[in-house]
């Protein structure tokens, strides 16, 4: 299968790549029970990457009888908090030691550029598997004085006890396929909890990659099962079944809102990190030599493959040819090419079906009137690539406007009054992110308060660390990864009261 690769691939991954990858259950390489592999692509090719084992019911009926009896009766339980938090620094090292390895792995599945990956991706996968082991040996309980006002006299210790949710199923996507993974391993692990993990079609081979690595750490044999395979199968499967405790997806709204249908059958927990369609919004009074370059990026970072993108750009008239003419400038200025490439700045879209569904939403606007100032269309013959794109003239309800387009194209919508900027802002069904660029402190902060989104960025755009908090409101999730806030969607608590004589 080395074929689709270019010669200067990193030797590791090559042979990586080589054999059929195969399913990770109790601890043991396997095949799907069906014996079935479906294909991992290189989407700057379009040519196959790799042959994985194809997971569906009972490989991940499999998978989830390994987790539960890695839970209920294995020696994970029954570890120290301190030895828990070792192995996941372990973990972290490990993956550390790999980062060009990782790096490729995710240039060539997902399509993004190698630099980014070994700058970004990996570095913020490790960063965050160490601030999840420090959280191992921190989570407790409280102490609470209580009344009881029907036992006068009586006395009573109460207290609570944080405990794992137990087994967790985390479904992720191709956007970031390391970096999704340890978003959902890390505080899984850091709280007790054990893993059936299913990486996305798209790009399951970081994720194998990754458990290799686990393996290698040494967490006990049942604790991370990872069964690659499709949605529709695989994913399903493990949202509806029967002895799954929480469920904890990212991707698309639409598949969100099947996950929770499904976990309705038994009531596991859910949660949800969805879609969105931030808007950026620059003032006149922003620092328009950041400002610029910073909404280009909010966009056209990882070729607008980000559920935070800032694709509503809205700015404020008297700056908004400046603003647009900058943010245009920069995009052709973007490298497009094989992520493997050392020059390249932007790779492919990860798919065909992504190619297909970004020049959709292109025609659409254009053929509505939307003009491009730059870009507009699919880039190059070969490959899922489309041109870096800045679009104006649009309205409110164009389907460019509205609907999350996933790619690397940005509407720039001009606003007069700063007082209406709050509502159109907020005029979405999604509510993930949101950036203001001005030099008013009191009118960023006041913005910061009135945005109705997870995250705001003022000054900044796609700032991420371990421990801030990320997440939805409105249609684009619920809960929040990362920070203190993700241990509450990995815990549930127990109150233990006793009477004391
Ligand atoms: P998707 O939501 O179908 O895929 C995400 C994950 O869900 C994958 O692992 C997939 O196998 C799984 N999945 C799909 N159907 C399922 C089902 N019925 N039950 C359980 N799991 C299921 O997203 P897709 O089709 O890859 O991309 C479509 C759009 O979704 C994108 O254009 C983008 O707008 C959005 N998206 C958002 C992401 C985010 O980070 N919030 C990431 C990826 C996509
Ligand atoms: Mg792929």
């Amino acid at each position: 299968m080395g074929i689709a690769v270019s010669p200067q691939i990193h030797p590791q991954v090559a042979e990586f790549i080589d054999k059929p990858r195969k399913m990770l259950i109790n601890g043991q390489w396997v095949n799907a029970a069906s014996g079935k592999t479906f294909p991992s692509y290189n989407p700057a090719t379009g040519e196959v990457l790799a042959k994985v084992a194809e997971g569906d019911r009972e490989d991940i009926d499999r998978a989830v009888r390994a987790a539960r009896e890695a839970f209920d009766n294995g020696p994970w339980r029954r570890m120290t908090a301190s030895e828990r938090g070792r192995l996941i620094w372990k973990l972290s090292d490990l993956l550390e030691q790999h980062t060009e390895e990782f790096a490729y792995l995710e240039s060539l599945d997902n399509g993004k550029a190698l630099g980014i990956a070994r700058a970004a991706d990996v570095p913020l996968a490790v960063d965050l598997l160490r601030y999840m082991a420090g959280w191992a040996t921190k989570i407790e309980g409280n102490t609470i004085p209580i009344s009881v006002p029907y036992t006068p006299g009586a006395k009573y210790l109460a207290y609570t006890l944080r405990e794992p949710v137990g087994v967790v199923g985390q479904i992720i996507p191709w956007n970031f396929p390391l970096l999704m993974a340890v978003w959902k391993l890390g505080p899984a692990l850091a709280t007790g909890c054990t893993v059936v993990l299913k990486p996305a079609e798209q790009t399951p081979l970081s994720a194998l990659r990754l458990g290799e690595l686990i393996m290698e750490a040494g967490f006990p044999d049942g604790v991370v099962n990872i069964v690659p395979g499709y949605g529709e199968t695989a994913g399903a499967a493990l949202a509806a079944h029967s002895d799954v405790d929480k469920v904890a997806f990212t991707g698309s709204t639409e598949v969100g809102k099947l996950i929770v249908h499904a976990a309705a059958g038994n009531l596991k927990k859910v949660s949800l990190e969805l879609g969105g369609k931030s808007p950026n919004v620059v003032f006149k009074d922003a620092d328009l030599d950041t400002a610029i370059p910073g909404s280009a990026s909010a966009i056209f970072f990882n070729h607008g493959q980000c559920c935070c993108a800032g694709s509503r750009l809205y700015i404020e008239k008297s700056v908004f040819d400046k603003v647009v003419d900058g943010v245009a400038d920069e995009a052709k200025k973007i490298k497009v090419g094989s992520g493997l490439e050392p020059d390249t700045q932007m790779g492919p879209l990860v798919s065909e079906e992504q190619l297909q569904r970004v020049c959709g939403y292109l025609e659409a606007g254009l053929s509505e009137g939307a003009k491009a100032v730059v870009g507009g269309h699919k880039a190059k013959d070969r490959g899922y690539f489309v041109e870096p794109t800045v679009l104006i003239d649009t309205r409110e309800n164009m389907k460019v406007v509205k609907e999350e387009i996933f790619g690397p194209v940005v509407t720039a919508m001009p606003f007069t009054d700063p007082e209406e900027i709050i509502p159109r802002a907020n005029d979405s069904t999604y509510g993930l992110a949101a950036a203001v660029w001005t030099r008013d402190i009191s009118k960023a902060h006041r913005m910061a308060e009135q945005l109705r989104a997870g995250t705001v960025w003022i000054n900044c755009y796609n700032i991420f660390d371990a421990a801030l908090p990320f997440g939805g409101y409105k249609q684009s999730g619920w809960g929040r990864e990362m920070g203190h806030d993700v241990l509450n969607l990995y815990t549930q608590t127990k109150a233990v009261c006793t009477k004391l004589g």
